[in-house]
């Protein structure tokens, strides 16, 4: 896994190109996480940025567009002097990927900034629509750009990669066109969550949990990802899309391959893709006609009203999923998924709920029921973990009381912000190290479960979203899926 810091200065120069560069994405993630990684002195002092898109600036235009963005949340902010010599090193050119002469230009750019006979490694973003992926790819292969003979060259795909299986396939089979799966990085920011990481290390650095994390032990798993964000100006994109395609096909998925996978035989990118394909792989699919059973689909009231949005619009905000993992781990142990726009709190929380004890040597009334112990991951706000337990009241005879074991990153590494993921993943792309990104097969096993239940609820005879308020958990339906399962959503290990 990813461990490095820093980028090691081999000396040969580096060009990070941005192709997208006027985006909100490079304005508010990209640059403030790369004039951060400076300020920390873990960029490479020969690292040049090159932005290309289609406005029209100049290289001082573009400076000052990056300068109001800087800091922000988990970023730490440079001093002017730290900013001024990064931004020295940041260039823009004006440039269409649909168009050969323009990426012709970015060529020479290129060349100018480079020097001509420099060997030098280069990292292309694409932070562009994605429908402009297939066209950036084709156009970097035609203008012979990734000719890696004198140096390296890496593609970073942003998400979402494919709106479906077939689509994801086309675009894959479009990269290795050109570059090599060794050369391509698909960007799920997730995996460069401090927590995420976390996770590998919490399961796989101790001993202790690794024997109980299965079906004999474990009776279920809960993952949400809660936001209180509505779709804002994103209308036009997202009723196209909706929950599962924006937040289970990448998010979701990713954390529960990261929960349900074999300790791989080491921490590197091929060894680690290849235990989180095999969870994939193992997921039990859904077949549409049953998608009433295993998924429930939610819709916020006032979404028909968001601009961009159809008034008649039948797109999940939210929806909360019941997946299987067949295997000798998991079998019989169901993952909830849930996500949703509009919620009360944002808050994304992997809960283990473990097995009730076989026996209850402990006397009882009637209608007491003693929780199951549960461990909580929060991947975000308040990062850390909490493992729930009984304990006797003092003096109270047999009475119990629950009692928390809890690690919080804040208190443990006070003052320490905890990086924004942004950082993680641009620093893994500089050095190659592939262990935080979407491998092809991945991304291909992760679109053939979601687009069955997609399907599902595209079905006349399917459900319609059931609607919920904003500032609410979510559908009550959700509620009564997990009922009718003898089970109650828990948030913080405790039950709302
Ligand atoms: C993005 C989705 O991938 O993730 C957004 O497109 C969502 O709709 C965002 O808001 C959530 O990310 P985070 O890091 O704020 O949890």
């Amino acid at each position: 896994m990813a461990m490095t810091d820093l980028v090691p200065n081999t000396g040969k120069p580096i060009t990070l190109v941005i192709f997208g560069a006027s985006g909100d994405l490079t304005r508010r993630k990209l640059v403030p996480a790369l004039a951060s990684l400076h300020s920390k002195g873990r960029l490479p002092s020969n690292l040049q940025i090159l932005g290309v898109a289609r406005s029209d600036l100049d290289d001082q235009g573009f400076r000052a567009i990056l300068e109001e963005f800087l800091g922000g949340e988990g970023m730490t902010r440079p001093t002017p002097a730290q900013w001024t010599e990064l931004s020295s090193h940041i260039h823009y050119t004006h440039g269409d990927v649909t168009s050969s002469q323009d990426l012709a230009q970015v060529k020479s750019r290129l060349a100018e900034i480079e020097g001509e006979a420099a060997d030098c490694n280069r990292l292309y973003y694409l932070s562009l629509a994605p429908s402009l992926y297939r066209h950036a790819i084709n156009g970097l292969g035609e203008a012979d750009m990734v000719d890696d003979t004198s140096g390296w060259r890496r593609l970073v795909v942003e998400k979402p990669f494919g709106t479906d299986l077939e689509s994801a396939q086309e675009l894959n089979d479009i990269a290795h066109s050109v570059f090599r799966e060794d050369q391509v990085f698909r960007i799920d920011h997730y995996l460069g969550k401090e927590t995420v990481q976390n996770l590998l290390v919490f399961r796989f650095a101790n001993a202790i949990f690794e024997p109980i994390w299965n079906r004999n032990y474990i009776d279920h798993v809960q993952i949400t990802v809660a936001e209180t964000l509505r779709i804002d100006e994103r209308g036009d994109y997202y009723d196209q899309t909706g929950v599962l395609r924006d937040m289970f096909q990448n998010h979701l998925l990713q954390l529960l391959t990261l929960v349900a996978m074999e300790p791989p035989h080491a921490f590197e990118a091929e060894a680690l893709r290849n235990e989180k394909v095999k969870v994939l792989n193992a997921i039990r699919r859904v077949h549409p006609q049953e998608v009433a059973h295993h998924a429930i689909p939610g819709q916020y009231r006032t979404y028909r009203d968001e601009f961009g949005v159809s008034p008649d619009s039948d797109t999940s905000t939210y929806a909360a999923l019941r997946l299987y993992v067949d295997n000798w781990r998991w079998q019989g142990v169901p993952f909830y998924l849930r996500s949703g726009k509009a919620l009360r709190s944002k808050s994304t929380e992997i809960i283990i709920q473990f097995r009730n004890p076989p026996h209850m040597l402990f006397p009882l009334a009637e209608d007491e029921d003693i929780p199951a112990n549960t461990l909580a991951i929060f991947v975000q706000p308040d990062e850390g973990f909490h493992l729930e337990f009984q304990t006797k009241t003092p003096e109270a005879g047999l009475q119990m009381r629950k009692a928390e074991l809890e690690f919080h990153y804040h208190e443990a590494f006070s003052g320490q912000a905890i990086p924004d993921a942004y950082e993680r993943l641009l620093l893994d792309a500089l050095n190659g190290d592939a262990s935080l990104f979407t491998r092809a097969d991945e991304i291909e096993q992760a679109w053939s479960i979601i687009d069955p239940i997609i399907a599902g609820f595209n079905r006349p005879d399917a459900p319609r979203p059931y609607y919920y308020s904003e500032g609410s958990w979510g559908p009550v339906e959700a509620d009564r899926f997990l009922a009718t399962d003898g089970r109650a959503w828990l948030q913080a290990g405790r039950s709302r």
